[in-house]
């Protein structure tokens, strides 16, 4: 088979690199890719949010299935546009993804099919928003409705700082139309996960329980970035607290979608807060999580090829999933001043090979240039590894990062401490 998968970060070199491993897979395309995936397949330079195109490129080039990774494309509705050209695509329609592309239609969904979640207040007009803030205690979460490039969500202190978020998101417009209305968000204390499901419509399976680190600095502090690093499973996330999430949410989600005729085949991302009142819902994603993945792919034992297709032909109940039982974690190398501003082009040293089979680096923001590798982008480098314990997985990865340096090159020295 030929796959084209859509994007070029770390998540999407992680699906190639496993999809690589199937014996049916004969060649991977990536659009636009990186320097890691130009290793195991080829980049192409096609416009993602050209639909016309994309769907002609794919005719032309037999591809049989299309995996799309970043939201953008998915919220554009390039998902429908590959289906009426009876293109097999991996990634659910516009409607569907929805449920990530407005937070307002997430939190109205999430009352409607009781699913639990913080208590909101959604405005559209700036004084209404900011004379019910006057009402409100501290600390309390202003949210962008809107797709914001993971920057749309600001946990405001004090009254200030939320009527300053109100007035840059709704007056100044710094996320464009995104920002034109708000969910302004009681704000939830616990410990926060990231819950993946594959879904075929109507069954769903669920993947091992994860964390990603948001904040650019250790200890969760500085501004939030697309995420610096993950583990995989959590110790502490027991299996009733996994049935509790599925019966509750994610079961709930698909069914009430389906009942909306917003069908979802694709991979549904909740993130989720365990509070003291139990799991609850922050967002949903509409997709396969970044850096998420790097690990999951890493700890999946079947034939990823196997479970896209039984999700796209709705037989995932008779798909068995198999996880593997150990360890995983993902360091993110980023580059100097991400997530703000930072140069692209420095050269990247491989201090030292990194040997045996349990590690292994994926490319996010990376180019090849002359055999050599060059930054390319915010988040530059995952490594992995897998590992019987957390402590033994982390181990292994810190090791290996090491053993990697570009000029300002930053990263956090705790991904996972916290649960050890
Ligand atoms: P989001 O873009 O919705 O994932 O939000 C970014 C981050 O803001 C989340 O990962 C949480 O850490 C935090 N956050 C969002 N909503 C809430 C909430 N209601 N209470 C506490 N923290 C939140
Ligand atoms: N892990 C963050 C995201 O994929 O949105």
């Amino acid at each position: 088979m030929r796959i084209l998968i859509i994007g070029g970060g770390g998540r999407e070199h992680s699906i190639g690199w496993k999809l690589k491993q199937s014996k049916k897979v004969k060649k991977i395309y990536f659009s636009p890719g990186n320097g890691g995936t130009s290793l195991i397949g080829k980049n192409i330079q096609i416009d993602n949010s050209n639909h016309q195109k994309v769907g002609s490129w794919a005719k032309k080039n037999k591809i049989n299935l299309v995996v799309i990774g970043p939201d953008q494309y998915l919220a554009e509705g390039l998902a429908d546009s590959l289906q009426k050209k009876n293109i097999k695509v991996f990634g659910p329609t516009k409607i569907a993804s929805e449920i990530e592309w407005s937070k307002s239609f997430a939190k109205q969904f999430m009352i409607e099919e009781g699913i639990p979640t913080a208590k909101f207040a959604i405005f559209n007009n700036f004084e209404k928003a900011n004379s019910y803030i006057k009402k409100q205690k501290f600390p309390l979460v202003i949210k962008a409705d809107g797709l914001a490039s993971g920057k749309g969500v600001v946990i405001a202190k004090s009254f200030l700082e939320a009527e300053s978020a109100l007035k840059e998101m709704m007056k100044k417009k710094i996320y464009g139309n995104a920002g034109s209305r708000v969910v302004i968000e009681e704000y939830l204390t616990g410990k926060e996960i990231s819950i993946h499901a594959f879904s075929d419509g109507k069954t769903t399976k669920l993947f091992p329980s994860s964390q990603d680190h948001k904040r650019i600095f250790d200890s969760d502090s500085g501004p939030n970035t697309g995420g610096m690093g993950t583990i995989s499973p959590l110790p502490w996330v027991t299996k009733k607290l996994m049935l509790e999430i599925h019966k509750k949410i994610v079961k709930p989600t698909i069914k009430g979608l389906e009942k909306r005729n917003r069908k979802f085949v694709g991979v549904l991302y909740p993130g989720i807060m365990v509070t003291k009142q139990g799991p609850k819902v922050i967002e949903f994603n509409a997709r396969f999580g970044d850096p998420e993945t790097q690990v999951y792919m890493r700890l999946l034992e079947n034939d990823l090829l196997d479970i896209l297709f039984s999700c796209i032909e709705g037989r995932l109940s008779k798909t068995k999933i198999k996880w593997k039982k150990e360890s995983a974690s993902c360091v993110v190398l980023a580059s100097g001043g991400y997530p703000g501003k930072y140069k692209n082009g420095l050269s990247i040293k491989w201090i030292s090979d990194i040997k045996g089979t349990s590690v292994f680096v994926f490319h996010a923001g990376t180019k090849k240039v002359k055999n050599k590798f060059v930054t390319n982008g915010g988040r530059v480098i995952n490594v992995t590894s897998t590992g019987r314990t957390l402590k033994n997985s982390l181990n292994k990865t810190y090791k290996a990062v090491n053993t990697i340096d570009f000029k300002g090159m930053q990263f956090r020295k705790d991904i996972g401490v916290k649960s050890l």
